[in-house]
C-alpha cells in the first residue's frame, strides 16, 4: 500500500502481565503476541513498520530483526511512544497507521476497512472501534450527534460514560499532518502521569480536524492483552475459530473442549482427532486418519492417508506413510516410517545423542515388535522384522526383509510374513 506506513507501540512495561518476560514475547498459539500483529501489517504491505520498544528492548530485538526500531527510553504513555517515532517520518507526507502491540487478533480486513474509510472521508484522523459486552478497562469512545468528540480512559470516565459500550481498539490511522503536531499537544495525566494518545482525538476535534470512524462487528478481535486472564481469554478466540474452520474443512473433533490444534495445521477431510490431543505448528495429516486419544503431533511432522495415531504417541519432524499404524505409547523423533508399516506398543526412537539429533527410517511395510528402542542413525529395511524388546543401535541397519531380535539386536535371518 503506498502512502501508509505503520507505528507499533510495544514499549509499555507490561506490569499487569506479572511476567519477567515482557509482554509482546508472550506465547498465544506457538508465536508471540506481538508477532501476531507483525504478520497482519505485513500482509497489508504498507511501505514501512517502525516498533516503539522500550520495556526488554533487547529481548524483543532479537526476535524482530528487520523491523525499523526505535527507543521510547521511559514509559510515559502511549502519546509519548508514538512521539518517539517521529524523528522516522521526517521526509514522508502521507498516512500512519497507529497500533498497539497486545492487539494480537486485529484482522487484515478490518484495517483495510479502516484505511478504506479514512481515504474515502479524507479525515485526519480515522479510529477503530467496537460494541463489547464488557467494556470494563477500554478507552470509550464519546460522540456527539454521531462524531467523536473524545476518547475517556475507565479511570476518567464519569458514570455515564463507563455505561457506554464502544469501545476504543487502540488502531488508528492518521494523515502525518494531523499526528505529530497535535501529539505533542497531549498534556501530561495526572492520576497516570503518562501522556495518552487518546488525548489527541479531543485536541483535534478542538481545532476542527475531521475525525472518522470505522467499527468492526466482530467484537472478538477488539481484545487487548494486558493480563494473564485476558491472554486466556485470546487463546480461546483463536482455539474457537480453528475448530471451525477445520471443522468446515471436515475434519471430527470429538471434544474441542481437551483438543488443541494450531491454527495453521493442515488437516484432510474425514480424519478423526479424539480428545485430550494436541496438534502442533508446521503439521500435515492427510484424509482418513484416525488421531489419538492422548496424542501430541509436534512441529515438522507429516502424516500421510489412512494413518491410525493412537494413545500416548508423541510425533516430532516425523513423516509417517499411508495405511501405517503406531498405535499405543510411542515416542518417533526425526524418523521417516513408510507406507503400510506396524509400529508396535512402547517403540521408542533414540534420536538424541545428547549433541545431535539423528534420523531413524523405517521402510514400507517393516513390522516393529512392542517395546522396541531404534538408536539413531538407523535404517530398518523394507518389510524387516524387529522383534519386542529388541534395541536396535546405531548404524547397524536392518537389512530389506530381515528379522532381528535381542539386546543388541543380532540379525537372525530372513523374515517370512506377509503384514497383509
Ligand atoms: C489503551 C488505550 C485505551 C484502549 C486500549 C485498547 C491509551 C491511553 N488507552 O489502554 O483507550 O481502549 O488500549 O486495548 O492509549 N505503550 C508504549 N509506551 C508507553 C505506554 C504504552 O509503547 O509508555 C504501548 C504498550 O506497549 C501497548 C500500548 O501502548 O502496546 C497501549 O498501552 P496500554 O498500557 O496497554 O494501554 P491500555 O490501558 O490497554
Ligand atoms: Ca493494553
Amino acid at each position: 500500500m503506498k502512502n501508509i506506513r505503520a507505528i507499533i507501540l510495544a514499549a509499555g512495561s507490561g506490569t499487569r502481565m506479572k511476567s519477567k518476560m515482557p509482554k509482546p514475547l508472550h506465547a498465544l498459539h506457538s508465536k508471540p503476541i506481538l508477532k501476531h500483529l507483525t504478520d497482519t501489517v505485513n500482509n497489508l504491505r504498507v511501505e514501512k513498520i517502525v516498533l516503539v520498544l522500550g520495556h526488554g528492548i533487547e529481548k524483543i530485538k532479537k526476535e524482530f530483526k528487520g523491523f525499523d526500531i526505535t527507543h521510547q527510553k521511559r514509559q510515559l504513555g502511549s502519546g509519548d511512544a508514538v512521539n518517539c517515532a517521529r524523528s522516522r517520518f521526517r521526509n514522508y507526507n502521507g498516512d500512519i497507521l497507529v497500533l498497539y502491540a497486545d492487539t494480537p487478533l486485529l484482522k487484515k480486513e478490518t484495517l483495510k476497512k479502516l484505511i478504506k474509510t479514512h481515504k474515502s472521508g479524507n479525515f485526519g484522523c480515522t479510529i477503530l472501534t467496537a460494541r463489547v459486552n464488557d467494556p470494563k478497562n477500554y478507552g470509550r469512545v464519546i460522540r456527539k450527534k454521531n462524531s467523536i468528540t473524545k476518547i475517556v480512559e475507565e479511570k476518567d470516565a464519569t458514570p455515564d460514560e463507563r455505561g457506554i459500550n464502544e469501545i476504543n481498539i487502540g488502531a488508528y490511522i492518521f494523515k502525518k499532518k494531523t499526528l505529530f503536531p497535535y501529539v505533542n499537544k497531549v498534556k501530561l495525566n495526572a492520576k497516570k502521569r503518562e501522556y495518552y494518545l487518546t488525548d489527541v482525538v479531543n485536541i483535534l476535534k478542538t481545532a476542527n480536524v475531521k475525525i472518522g470512524s470505522f467499527s468492526t462487528k466482530d467484537a472478538s478481535e477488539a481484545i487487548g492483552i494486558n493480563s494473564r486472564r485476558e491472554l486466556m481469554k485470546a487463546h480461546y478466540i483463536i482455539k474457537e475459530k480453528a475448530m471451525k474452520k477445520h471443522m468446515e474443512r471436515g475434519v471430527t473433533v470429538i471434544d474441542p473442549v481437551t483438543t488443541q490444534i494450531d491454527p495453521e495445521a493442515v488437516i484432510g477431510k474425514d480424519t478423526i482427532i479424539y480428545p485430550n490431543t494436541i496438534i502442533e505448528k508446521n503439521v500435515t495429516i492427510g484424509e482418513g486418519c484416525k488421531i489419538g486419544p492422548f496424542a501430541r503431533i509436534r512441529p515438522g511432522t507429516k502424516i500421510a492417508k489412512r494413518v491410525e495415531i493412537g494413545n500416548f504417541v508423541e510425533l516430532v519432524r516425523t513423516k509417517v506413510g499411508e495405511n501405517s499404524k503406531i498405535k499405543h505409547m510411542t515416542y518417533l523423533g526425526d524418523a521417516e516410517v513408510g507406507r503400510d508399516v506396524n509400529i508396535g506398543a512402547g517403540t521408542i526412537t533414540a534420536n538424541y545423542d545428547g549433541k545431535k539429533k539423528h534420523k531413524t527410517i523405517i521402510g514400507d511395510r517393516a513390522f516393529i515388535g512392542v517395546g522396541a528402542i531404534l538408536i539413531a542413525p538407523v535404517k530398518v529395511g523394507k518389510g524387516a522384522l524387529v522383534g519386542a524388546g529388541s534395541v536396535v543401535t546405531r548404524k547397524k541397519d536392518v537389512p530389506a526383509g530381515g528379522v532381528v531380535a535381542g539386546v543388541p539386536a543380532r540379525i537372525l535371518g530372513k523374515a517370512r510374513y506377509r503384514l497383509r
